[in-house]
């Protein structure tokens, strides 16, 4: 399995404000549905209620809360922990792919950042305000493979760290 980060952060690392992204960059949204369809995604519950509390098409939800939440949805799955969702992910590898996408947000991409193999880190080269944020990338443990520069609507890169 790989465990890979997709996210998008300003320059100063905002990645949410009042459980929303700040912007809105429909090639960066397009990145994101492309990349992660027909995958599992990983997501802590604040993260899975700003997108509507129901699954995105084509995707299984690993949903990281710590209440007693039951599924009605067949794509969608409640645990307890990190260390859970990660055991939950390995069976469905055979059937959704070896890439398992976290998706946020802040709370879960700070803890999973030490099992992290790979991050998909879009850049805004602009500030914004907000309540959540990106951790630093410890770069002692990952290098820049790949980057991919826009302009439209605003300047950002599309980076790519993999674990050394
Ligand atoms: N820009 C991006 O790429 C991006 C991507 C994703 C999200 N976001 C943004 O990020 C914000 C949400 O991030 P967030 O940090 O506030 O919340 P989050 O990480 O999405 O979810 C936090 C929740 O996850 C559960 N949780 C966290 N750690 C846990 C643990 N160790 N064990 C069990 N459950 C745990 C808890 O759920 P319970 O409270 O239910 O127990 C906690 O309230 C939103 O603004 C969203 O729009 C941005």
């Amino acid at each position: 399995m790989i465990l890979t980060h997709v996210t998008a952060m300003s320059q100063n690392r905002v990645i949410g404000t009042q459980n929303k992204l700040p912007w809105n960059i429909p090639e960066d949204l397009k990145f994101f549905r492309d990349t992660t369809k027909g995958h599992i995604m990983i997501m802590g519950r604040k993260t899975f209620d700003s997108i509507g509390a129901k699954p995105l098409p084509q995707r299984f939800h690993i949903v990281i809360t710590r209440q007693d939440l039951q599924s009605t949805h067949p794509l969608v799955k409640y645990v307890k922990t990190l260390d859970e969702a990660i055991e939950a992910a390995k069976p469905l590898t055979a059937q959704w792919g070896e890439e398992v996408f976290i998706v946020g947000g802040g709370e879960i991409y700070k803890q999973s950042m030490p099992v992290t193999d790979k991050i998909y880190l879009t850049v805004i080269y602009k500030d914004f305000e907000g309540d959540t944020y990106y951790p630093e990338v410890p770069m002692d443990k990952f290098e820049l493979v790949a980057q991919s520069d826009r302009t439209d609507p605003v300047p950002f890169s599309f980076l790519t760290y993999k674990k050394k």
